[in-house]
């Protein structure tokens, strides 16, 4: 469901590319990176802009024009180092008016209220404002002049919401912003191909997570973009052939923010402990973060729908001191065990996950972890404690999937790295 460290992941692995792609997905958004002691807290940039890597935004991400300015100002990104393609969906005033209003009662979803299911809706309804348009004042004002008056009179006759600013007065600020994102704009699917023929090596960052996409997640309670990897080409504009490796990064225990279901979640002291040591708190919204045990039939689901063949497990860290840790591996439905994820609507509010119970290991400090893991790069998980080394082994077990990266620190240093650096 997100917040798995992502910024950190794609920071990391950035140094061995020469180009970064953010995919899909709008501000809702947030990925932290730590560099040079430094916190960057980004929701439209690919992480890699962080480190200086060329870096585009793809056709399927959604923009908020003044998030997307205010990160170009707060990493000094010249043009040089950022595209933004063309066909990019902007939200305007009356999407996150829309997401407010919707949002609320006892079927809320629980959304970041930036505006992002709207944003989507009018994109696939053809209502939709493009950055080629934000960008040129006659196509901006033409775009406006067609779905202000629609909006407006939703939000007026609908929902009773009056506080919208006029058309002009959006005009003026959405024109303004046009222009400084004018030398931005780009046509990402000429670039990338190009870059990919020119043998270069492009990474594509993903945002929120599997269990989040509008079609395969916990339907109703999912974003309305596909974080899925099939999506990069179809965000990007290229073959999805070109696609040659997958990996998936995954917290060692489970968070969700807002609602919807979460058969393995912690209630109590224990997941008290875990969000404060955790830090789980949203990037974008601040909102506590749920807290829950890992759940292998999530990532099982994941390696279905994505292909990937390898994982990165972060906040290993935070688990150290709990006494038993549980996993979930299979669920009871109707008295009988299934080994998948229930996302079925009727599957879902009665299943019961089945897990497994490992020691724990020890609470370790910061210093102690980075010492651990800095002495020992080449002993691999050796390098950890035996308790903390049997649960990643048993991860590795149940999914067939090769853990190459265990993060147990915000901070780049970090990161004890399983695979060559090729
Ligand atoms: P929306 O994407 O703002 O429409 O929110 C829909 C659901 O996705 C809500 O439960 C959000 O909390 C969740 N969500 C959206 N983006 C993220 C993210 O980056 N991390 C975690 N949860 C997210
Ligand atoms: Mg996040």
């Amino acid at each position: 469901w997100g917040d798995e460290g992502k910024g950190k992941i794609v920071d990391e692995l950035c140094r061995k590319f020469d180009v970064v792609v953010r995919y899909q997905g709008g501000n809702n958004a947030g990925h932290t990176v730590v560099a040079d002691g430094k916190k960057f807290k980004l929701h439209l940039v690919p992480s890699g802009l962080v480190s200086g890597k060329k870096s585009f935004i793809a056709s399927s991400v959604v923009i908020d024009p003044k998030v997307l300015l205010d990160e170009i100002s707060g990493l000094k990104a010249t043009p040089k180092l950022l595209g933004v393609d063309f066909r990019v969906h902007v939200i305007m005033p009356w999407h996150k008016y829309l997401d407010a209003e919707r949002d609320k009662g006892k079927d809320k979803i629980g959304t970041t209220g930036r505006g992002i299911g709207p944003v989507y809706e009018s994109h696939a309804s053809r209502w939709g404002i493009r950055v080629e348009e934000l960008v040129d004042e006659s196509l901006l004002k033409e775009a406006l002049g067609r779905s202000y008056p629609v909006y407006d009179k939703t939000l007026k006759m609908v929902y009773g919401v009056e506080a919208m600013p006029s058309e002009h007065e959006i005009f003026k600020e959405y024109a303004e912003m046009g222009g400084k994102l004018k030398p931005f704009v780009a046509d990402v699917s000429i670039e990338v191909n190009e870059a990919l023929d020119k043998g270069k090596r492009v990474l594509f960052e993903g945002a929120q997570g599997v269990m989040l996409d509008n079609n395969f997640g916990t339907y109703p309670y999912v974003t309305s973009s596909q974080p899925l990897a099939g999506n990069v080409a179809a965000s990007v504009g290229m073959c999805p052939k070109k696609l040659e490796r997958i990996e998936a990064v995954v917290k060692a225990y489970t968070t969700r923010v807002g609602e919807g279901p979460f058969p393995t979640e912690l209630q109590g002291e224990e997941a008290e402990r875990l969000r404060e040591k955790g830090g789980e708190f949203g990037t974008t919204t601040g909102r506590p973060r749920r807290i829950g045990w890992l759940d292998l039939t999530m990532i099982n689901l994941g390696k279905r729908l994505n292909g990937y063949t390898a994982l990165h497990l972060t906040k290993l860290d935070v688990l150290g001191g709990t006494k038993k840790l549980k996993v979930c591996t299979a669920y009871k439905l109707d008295s009988q065990k299934i080994d998948y994820f229930p996302t079925q609507k009727e599957w879902i509010s009665k299943a019961e996950p089945q897990y497994i119970e490992l020691d724990g290991f020890e609470d370790l400090t910061q210093e102690e972890w980075t010492e651990l893991v800095e002495a020992s790069n080449e002993k691999g998980l050796a390098a950890l404690p035996a308790k903390a080394r049997e649960y990643v082994e048993k991860i590795q077990k149940l999914t067939s999937l090769k853990v190459v990266s265990v993060s147990v620190g915000p901070e780049r240093h970090k990161t004890l790295l399983l695979e060559s650096k090729e």
